[in-house]
């Protein structure tokens, strides 16, 4: 009994449970529960979501990642590939109401400010509902935001 409690604390030290809302924020389609188990557990959903990598990159990917310890069923490894190259492919869009700091910042090539600004709009005001809507954002540069909008969906 006197072991269980460090044990138990080491355990979740090792293994922390990915972040409730985050995984919520992930796209839907098969395979969302699988990379929310097996690929949120040394980092979170930033390290995937600013990538944009074709389906033999996400593979390689993947692998590497396999290679560091993530670990599951040929069958998981494959369905996370395939939801990966699905969302956050080559030409795959930035979702703005659900995407995490890096991905707004990297894929969209938002300032710090920007991005910051943008997640307390959501915030404070809930779901952005239009471009004209990010455009009001306090502190979004108009000509750079024109130049992503078609990588950007609400
Ligand atoms: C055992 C720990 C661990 C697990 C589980 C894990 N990763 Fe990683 N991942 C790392 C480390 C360490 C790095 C490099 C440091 C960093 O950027 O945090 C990294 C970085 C990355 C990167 C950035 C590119 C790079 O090579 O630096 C991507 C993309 C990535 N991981 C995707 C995934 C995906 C997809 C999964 C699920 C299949 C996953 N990771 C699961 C440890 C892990």
């Amino acid at each position: 009994m006197k072991l269980a409690l460090p044990l138990m604390l080491l355990a979740l030290a090792c293994a922390p449970a990915a972040d409730e809302k985050e995984v919520a924020r992930l796209p839907e389609g098969p395979g969302k529960e699988i990379v929310a188990r097996i690929c949120m557990t040394c980092h979170d959903s930033g390290n995937f979501r600013k990538t944009r990598f074709s389906s033999d990159e996400w593979s390689d990917s993947v692998a590497d990642m396999v290679e560091r310890g993530a670990s599951g069923t040929p069958a998981e490894i494959e369905a996370v590939v395939a939801y990966l190259a699905k969302n956050f492919g080559q030409d795959s869009p930035v979702r703005i109401n659900s995407a995490p700091f890096a991905e707004i910042k990297v894929v969209l090539g938002f300032t710090v400010a920007e991005v910051r600004a943008v997640l307390e709009s959501r915030e404070k005001n809930g779901t952005l509902k239009s471009f004209e809507e990010l455009l009001k954002v306090p502190g979004i540069d108009a000509v750079k935001a024109e130049a992503q909008k078609p990588r950007i969906v609400f």
